[in-house]
């Protein structure tokens, strides 16, 4: 019998929201590469270069089996010169050179730790370098004035490094469940981010709260956050504004009379299983909380279930290819001057005529 001996071609279309990217990762040798280079791109501002890398990582992600030469790859979209040079670099020698040099680097590895804070941005990073900043220690010595976000960043730096485990979003979810029913019964709430894709881990929790009638979720966010203030478990928040109002402003335009609360950013104190002497009896963690009407519950779901690449593509395939405007609160036909409505994410797939993809696909 004769023996195949071809080597697979993959081929993949170009948006990943057209594509099922499970976490099972064939390629995370170069995935994670190209993630640490449009990493060090989205760090040194050059946006356009970190989607592009991203977008290389994302088509990679989702090959069925690990890829073994660049000849391979040649029917892919997304895969630019350079991030082919990369892929090659680590397939015949084992590593990259730009990959290693970046790792290494004293500028990445500063702007790393800097932008590891809660609250701090590339920017602030960006001067405090220019202004002689290395480190942590330094910066809290050099007595520059912190915004409270950066504080508690600050504070917490340790326990907001260290990834948020399954047993530890259930937890939360637990606490923010007794939260919303005690201020609200009927209210629902919806684990949403990477948990929701099936993630094992992640850097914070995030929730998505409504209530089955239209309008009962005004003013629900402060009640929440009070209710979670006075039990002692928040460590930070800081609530800010839904930014949109359908129909006042058009698809993508902020309104400025909006008075519904929409998202709160906060720091939980979570008390954890004490099973001995020297462990600490809690840990701060991430916790994002948004409300949404149930009018918008299906888009707000979509938009904050992620992955970000997903989600960029998935806005860009409703521009480009379909002439709609997508955003976490509705879905706009430009042509038909309209709003499409919908219940359900598989509507919303539907009216942008792309296959049903469910969360635990979505990780590209
Ligand atoms: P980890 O938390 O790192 O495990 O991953 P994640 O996918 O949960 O990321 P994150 O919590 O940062 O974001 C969750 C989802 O919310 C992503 O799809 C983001 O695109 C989305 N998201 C984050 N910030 C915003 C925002 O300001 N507005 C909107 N509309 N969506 C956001
Ligand atoms: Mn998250
Ligand atoms: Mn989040």
């Amino acid at each position: 019998q004769l023996q195949v001996l071809e080597v697979v071609v993959f081929s993949a279309p170009s948006y990943a929201c057209q594509r099922r990217t499970t976490l099972d990762n064939h390629n995370a040798i170069l995935t994670d590469a190209l993630s640490l280079l449009a990493e060090n791109a989205e760090l040194s501002g050059e946006d356009g270069r970190g989607v592009a890398f991203r977008r290389a990582a994302g088509v990679l992600k989702g090959l069925p089996e690990p890829v073994t030469a660049v000849t391979q790859l040649v029917g892919l979209p997304c895969l630019g010169g350079h991030s082919l040079r990369v892929v090659k670099d680590i397939l015949e020698n084992g590593a990259s050179c730009e990959v290693e040099d970046t790792k290494q680097s004293e500028r990445f590895k500063v702007l790393k730790v800097l932008t590891g804070i809660f609250g701090v941005g590339v920017k602030t990073a960006e001067r405090w370098i220019q202004e002689g900043i290395r480190g942590l220690q330094q910066l809290q010595d050099s007595g520059r004035t912190l915004n409270r976000a950066q504080q508690a960043g600050l504070q917490h730096y340790e326990d907001l490094n260290q990834h948020v485990t399954r047993s530890e979003a259930d937890a939360v979810a637990a606490v923010v469940e007794e939260a919303v029913a005690s201020v609200l019964p009927g209210a629902r709430m919806t684990l949403i981010g990477g948990f929701r894709r099936g993630k094992l881990t992640g850097h914070d929790v995030d929730f998505l709260i409504t209530h089955p009638e239209e309008g009962r979720e005004v003013g629900l966010m402060p009640k929440v956050v009070s209710w979670l203030e006075s039990q002692g478990f928040l460590l930070y928040q800081k609530t800010t504004k839904n930014s949109y109002l359908e129909g006042e402003d058009g698809p993508a335009r902020p309104s400025s009379n909006m008075d519904r609360f929409e998202r709160c950013f906060s720091i939980f104190k979570l008390t954890e299983e004490v099973n001995g002497e020297g462990l600490k009896p809690w840990r701060a963690v991430r916790v994002d909380l948004v409300v949404s009407p149930i009018s918008q519950f299906a888009f707000a779901l979509l938009g904050w279930t992620g992955s970000k690449l997903f989600e960029r593509e998935l806005r860009r395939w409703a521009g480009h290819k379909k002439a709609m405007s997508l955003s976490s609160h509705a879905l706009y036909d430009n042509t038909q001057r309209r709003y499409l409505r919908a219940s359900s994410e598989e509507e919303i797939f539907a009216h942008l005529g792309l296959e049903y993809i469910p969360p635990s696909e979505r990780n590209a």
